[in-house]
């Protein structure tokens, strides 16, 4: 090849190299200044709503997908008859919004139909069942998370969740930040060169502040006694490292709980091992760690299908189920075997935020007895065990037994006897 033209394709590709790295500047800078505008909105934040003073409080239920509308139904159903006063004088209102569908979604290439979101904004709670989240390669275009659009549409920045199994010792919380991290830019990473893709890690001072003084002010009014941050700040060092040194200064104002950290891939080693993990109380940490931990955490209380979780922002929160819309039992014809557990649990989460802490702590000794207890009715997920409607009723009949806390009273003893 003759020498001149050599060093033009070289020339070229140079070019090409810089025109790529240009365009990759500017996304970032773009980037760089809606966070900064999200950094300043995040420095004045009021506090948290009085639900006290909110009449009506409005419970908005959106159903989702796959077992979704089945499983959050049931759970509504648990909460209408515990509000049925509140209901009726007005204190509470229930509203059912339609169309957080995966096909609406993906009609509107929305995370979030406009119609839905118009109208969820409109209340002050939501129980929302789980929703597809579609992926690269599936037939549904590849649009974000409907739960992730919303913690951030809504700003519910603390993702509450809660694991119990009193015959183990368990009994952890866990505190996931719940608008940063790799989340918050999920979508929004470049392929920057050909075959080069990076996304963006994300964390600020004013967030870290929040869940982590959240945490905090939980173990206080609980009366625990340890918080423990996790985080990769050994190698994660900017973002991981701002978590954790904001970790320890706010741990400062709580002289009389102990603050310590740990490391995700040791944490996930921590709760295997049944010497160590009973000691855990309250676990606080970044997005992403929080993410598998939770899913790791609830499978020893029985999978998944039992966790609930509380979204909690300043103004809004929303309560799911921690788990996916499990698109297969519905196409195998198995979604009335269900479980509800998660939704119901949810919706013991959500009592308890709205003020009605002991509806709440009701709801959730009659699922500890039905679930982990008594079980005389079991759920297998399929036609071998018994239907998320008549478990339903099976907790609705629980609850209204004159002896719930005296007969959850008695369980907690023959376990506590047995270790
Ligand atoms: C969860 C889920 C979601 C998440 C998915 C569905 C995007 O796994 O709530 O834990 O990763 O946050
Ligand atoms: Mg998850």
């Amino acid at each position: 090849m003759p020498r001149g033209k050599k060093v033009a394709r070289v020339s070229k590709k140079k070019d090409e190299v810089k025109e790529y790295i240009k365009k990759a500047k500017e996304h970032f800078g773009e980037i760089l200044e809606q966070q900064a505008k999200r950094l300043e909105e995040l420095k004045k934040q009021e506090d948290f709503i009085d639900y006290s003073k909110v009449h009506p409080i409005i419970i908005g239920v959106m159903g989702g997908d796959g077992i979704g509308p089945f499983i959050t139904s049931e759970a509504q159903r648990v909460l209408e008859h515990l509000l049925k006063d509140e209901i009726q004088n007005g204190k509470v209102e229930f509203r059912v919004i339609e169309g957080l569908t995966i096909e609406k979604r993906a009609e509107e290439m929305r995370a979030i139909p406009l119609e839905v979101e118009k109208e969820m904004k409109k209340c002050h709670v939501l129980l929302k069942g789980p929703t597809t989240t579609p992926r690269k390669g599936d037939p549904w275009p590849n649009i974000e998370s409907a739960n992730v659009a919303m913690r951030k549409i809504l700003d519910l920045f603390a993702n509450v969740r809660p694991v119990r199994v009193p015959s183990e010792g368990i009994d952890w919380i866990f505190f996931r930040e719940n608008t940063e991290d790799v989340y918050a830019l999920g979508p929004y990473g470049i392929e920057a060169l050909p075959g080069l893709t990076i996304d963006f890690k994300m964390i600020t001072r004013p967030g870290s502040e929040r869940i982590i003084r959240l945490a905090f002010e939980h173990a206080k009014k609980t009366g625990k006694k340890r918080v423990t941050a996790v985080t990769k700040a050994n190698v994660v060092k900017t973002t991981d490292g701002l978590f954790l040194e904001t970790f320890y200064e706010i741990a400062k104002e709580y002289p009389d709980i102990s603050a310590d950290d740990w490391y995700i891939d040791i944490m996930t080693a921590k709760l295997v091992d049944p010497k160590r993990r009973r000691d855990f109380q309250v676990i606080v940490t970044p997005n992403l760690y929080g993410d598998i931990l939770t899913d790791e955490a609830a499978e020893f209380q029985g999978g998944v299908g039992t966790a609930g979780a509380a979204n909690i922002g300043k103004r809004y929160a929303m309560f799911e189920a921690i788990h996916g819309s499990a698109p297969r039992m519905v196409q195998e014809g198995r979604t009335q075997y269900a479980d509800p557990s998660s939704m119901i649990k949810a919706g013991a989460m959500l009592l308890e935020h709205i003020g009605y802490v002991d509806l709440g702590r009701k709801l959730n000794m009659a699922l500890e007895i039905c679930g982990q207890y008594e079980k005389k009715l079991v759920i297998t997920g399929r036609s071998t065990g018994a239907t998320g409607r008549d478990f339903c009723d099976y907790v609705l009949e629980t609850l209204s037994d004159p002896r719930l806390e005296e007969r959850w009273n008695e369980y907690q003893e023959k376990v506590m006897k047995k270790e």
